[in-house]
């Protein structure tokens, strides 16, 4: 991806000012429109521009040329910073800036929305990626490093979804943990294989062993930061490929299963932003890595398996091998006695029989770590909805063998919140634990928000974090 925004110092343009990008309320919009040449009245009427929300309108010059962007904003009181991601699509090649910045936003917000709506995937047809740049002119006011890390980590999120399994594998997230770490000077721990066994972690060898050789299951520990500092968890679920295992899916479920490494993508991703930033915290990104694969080895349902907390889990179907492989990870964040732990996994079908694809449910025991969430989320429109650890519910994960099961009883129906009573028993109960059963993904382009891979929820924890734990001012 070319760079985005720019700085209004770095690079001054050669013919004339960025082109300016007017922002209007439905209601501004006629008087707007009076103060222009003449023939602009027409122009606005025969494209149909009515400044709705998202709309973009290129007004040209009588010879042609681009004059200036009219960008809706809908009606009064509306306006959010995502409505920039519409922008960059619509617009030709060139530089751009703002002739008014809505009341309410800021131009970092905007900046950061603008860079979002930018992105495309073009690893495997790289030539139509091709092409002069739209670019946004950011002035002083704007932390250009900041908005630079948070869209690069969300475009790394999205890119490491997109890529399908064959080309991201266990080995290549290891890689992609190496090079983040190497970047911020965090060190990295990985257990491949049967160490897995040696080193304590049986759920992840468990679900991860069908694979082939060169794609085995491995535990990746990234360690940032003063270890003075408080203690941050933050884990993702790395299923490279969800086939079901024995449990096979039928195609339809298994088709977009590349996308089951979506809490890994945004765990990095959002370890990734915690580092950039440098926030004052000790951080440790967990990512069990796994191919939940069908092979002569792989676990079966009815299987009992031993986990790193020394609880037993039956398997009851294979295809719920998420939360085995989170169970690990959160007994492993458990040890490190964390202040707070989030953990982040693509892990049921029925978040979107609840949410649909673009609200992400959230789970945690603790209110005011809820309210939090919720405010981070707010202010950067990334949305999010608390669900609850219904206790009426908890009896549907107890087996009749084991100390768990990992396929609730169909009694209790809410699928999604019987998966987070599941991890609740691993979570560590020193600080407070959230748990985001995300989707990672647009099934349905709309304005700034291409089909395929999305970042979700990591802006709102971003600012959560920088909140909860602000950088001693200079
Ligand atoms: N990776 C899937 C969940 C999933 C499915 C996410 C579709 C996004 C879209 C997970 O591993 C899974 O298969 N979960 C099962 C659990 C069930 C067997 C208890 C599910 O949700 O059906
Ligand atoms: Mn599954
Ligand atoms: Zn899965």
């Amino acid at each position: 991806m070319s760079e985005p925004i720019i700085a209004s110092s770095s690079r001054l343009p050669e013919d004339g000012a960025p082109t300016p990008i007017h922002c209007l309320y439905e209601a501004e919009l006629a008087a707007f429109v009076e103060a222009r040449p003449s023939f602009v009245k027409g122009f606005v009427a025969l494209e149909d521009f009515k400044a709705k929300a998202g709309q973009v309108l290129v007004l040209p010059t009588p010879q042609g040329a681009v004059d200036r962007v009219l960008l809706g904003l809908g009606t009064r009181g509306k306006a959010e910073a995502m409505l920039f991601r519409a922008l960059p699509a619509r617009l030709p090649a060139g530089d751009y800036r703002l002739a008014t910045i809505p009341d309410g936003l800021d131009l970092g917000q905007i900046a950061l929305a603008f860079a979002l709506g930018a992105y495309r995937f073009d690893r495997y047809r790289p030539s139509t990626g091709a092409g002069e740049a739209r670019r946004l002119v950011a002035d002083e006011t704007v932390d250009l490093d900041e908005v630079r890390a948070v869209a690069h980590a969300c475009a790394l999120a999205r890119d490491m979804v997109n890529t399908p399994a064959n080309d991201m594998g266990p080995l290549q997230i290891e890689t992609i943990a190496r090079e983040i770490a190497e970047r911020y000077g965090a060190s990295l721990d990985v257990i491949v294989g049967d160490d897995l066994l040696d080193q304590n972690y049986p759920a992840v060898h468990a679900v991860g062993r069908a694979a082939v050789p060169a794609r085995a299951p491995r535990m990746l520990e990234l360690t940032w930061g003063d270890a003075a500092h408080p203690r941050v968890a933050i884990i993702g679920k790395g299923v490279v490929f969800d086939t079901g295992g024995l449990d096979i899916k039928p195609s339809g479920g298994m088709r977009l299963m590349k996308k089951d490494m979506g809490g890994a993508a945004h765990a990095l991703a959002l370890g990734r932003m915690v580092m950039a930033a440098g926030l004052p915290v000790a951080l440790s990104v967990l990512v069990p890595v796994v191919e939940n694969a069908i092979a002569g080895d792989a676990m079966r349902p009815g299987d009992v398996l031993a986990t790193r907390a020394g609880l037993t889990v039956e398997v009851g179907n294979t295809d719920a091998e998420g939360r085995l492989i989170l169970a690990d990870a959160l007994a492993r964040a458990a040890e490190l006695e964390p202040v707070l732990t989030i953990d982040l996994a693509t892990l049921t079908g029925a978040a979107r029989v609840a949410l649909g694809p673009q609200v992400i449910p959230f789970y945690t025991p603790d209110d005011d770590l809820a309210l939090e969430i919720e405010e981070g989320a707010r202010e950067a429109s990334d949305p999010v909805w608390r669900m609850p650890l219904w206790d009426g519910y908890r009896e549907a994960v107890e087996s009749d063998i084991a100390d768990l099961k990992n396929d609730p009883d169909a009694w209790a129906q809410a699928g999604s919140v019987t998966a987070a009573l599941f991890l609740q028993r691993f979570a560590p109960t020193t600080g407070s634990w959230a748990h985001f059963d995300i989707f990672a993904w647009n099934p349905k382009a709309r304005p700034g928000f291409a089909s395929g891979g999305e970042a979700q929820v990591i802006r709102g924890l971003y600012g959560m974090l920088k909140s909860r734990f602000p950088k001693a001012s200079a």
